[in-house]
């Protein structure tokens, strides 16, 4: 199975690529870029040397292809491949709102697709693994969602929140890309740890909408995202009033029977730090109950560029071709 990856030159493009080369199961055959077109990806990337693979302007022939392509642009590479019948997982937002509209009023463009939009499955297998399987196009979640998501989810589904949510979420600076800008400054980023999008980010209204197919009523979300001075990984502390009286033990058994058949997360009896999952495709999870406010308190942790991205990405990769979930993600996190 020839696999494609197009601008492999952004960090999660790099990470697919070094994913796939470990991958048992299939072969990265090409890889497109901008700028480093004509170039050999270990030219590039030193560290990707052993990938004898020159960067090309034009995707080669392949038989799924991921799209690594900032927002917009991602859209108008997809559409053709999905016309000629190449099945895509798209890691860019842009297939990933049920709602046409709202790509207007959160990414500022019209989106091309409105009927491709309505088809491309939201891609975090732990809600809907059965149409990734037989999809043409994934949507791959964005990193902030996958962990806020995967905090909320067994008590939204239980109807144990209501429509009162806090997510308060810290990431590295990989999250903002590769594109030089101020802010990921070394002297800008160091030592220093920031609140932004306090006037909504886009990845609010990809929460919403997942946490509304566990439970139709709409939550209110307040999602402040932090930058801290770290390169990888994201942590989401989520808060919610109980709607109803439930004990610590009774809400870990919640959430472990939730995940009891996932892969990818596990219900931790402490509260996890990002470097638990750096490097690695595992989500950790942990609720408690403050005892003096009664409030659910769920702390979440990924590595960004691979449960948040590339490797989440592979994950739904995995489904669609029906080989094993954990094909090629097998790895452990990289500590200390
Ligand atoms: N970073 C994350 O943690 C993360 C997580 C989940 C999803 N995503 C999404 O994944 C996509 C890629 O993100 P990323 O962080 O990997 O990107 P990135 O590191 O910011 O990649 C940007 C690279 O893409 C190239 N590029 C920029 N605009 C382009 C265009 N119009 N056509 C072709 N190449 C272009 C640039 O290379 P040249 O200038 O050299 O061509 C630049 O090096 C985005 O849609 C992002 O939202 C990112």
């Amino acid at each position: 199975m020839k696999i494609g990856i197009i601008n492999v030159t952004g960090y999660t493009g790099v990470e697919l690529a070094r994913l796939l080369h470990q991958h048992p199961e299939v072969e990265l055959s090409s890889v497109t870029g901008r700028s480093t077109a004509g170039q050999k990806l270990g030219e590039v990337f030193p560290h990707l040397a052993d990938i004898h693979l020159t960067i090309e302007a034009e995707l080669g022939k392949v038989e799924l292809a991921f799209s690594a392509m900032p927002h917009k642009d991602s859209a108008q590479e997809v559409i053709p491949l999905i016309n000629k019948g190449i099945r895509v997982v798209d890691i860019s937002a842009d297939f990933r709102l049920k709602d046409a509209s709202e790509y207007q009023r959160w990414y500022g463009f019209s989106h091309p697709s409105p009927q491709l939009l309505k088809e491309a499955v939201y891609g975090l297998p732990e809600l809907h693994r059965a149409q990734v399987a037989s999809a043409r196009l994934v949507a791959n979640p964005g990193c902030y969602p996958t962990s806020a998501i995967l905090a909320l989810a067994p008590a939204v589904k239980a109807k144990l929140i209501g429509a009162d949510i806090i997510i308060d979420s810290k990431s590295g600076i990989s999250g903002s890309g590769r594109s030089l800008n101020l802010g990921s400054h070394y002297a800008e980023a160091n030592e220093d740890t920031s609140a932004y999008a306090l006037e909504g980010h886009r990845h609010l209204p990809e929460i919403a909408q997942e946490l509304m197919g566990l439970n139709p009523q709409p939550p209110s979300i307040t999602f402040v995202p932090h930058l801290v001075p770290m390169t990888r990984g994201i942590l989401s502390t989520c808060y919610a009033p109980l709607a109803k009286k439930i004990g610590e033990k009774e809400l870990k058994k919640l959430y472990s029977d939730f995940y009891k058949d996932e892969p990818f997360v596990r219900v931790t009896d402490a509260p996890p730090h990002t470097k638990h999952t750096w490097g690695s495709n595992i989500c950790l999870v942990y609720p408690t109950i403050d005892p003096r406010t009664g409030r659910l308190i769920v702390i979440s942790v990924i590595d960004n560029l691979l449960k948040g991205a590339a490797g989440q990405a592979i994950q739904n990769m995995n489904i669609m071709l029906g080989l094993p979930e954990t094909t090629g993600l097998e790895a452990l996190a990289i500590y200390p």
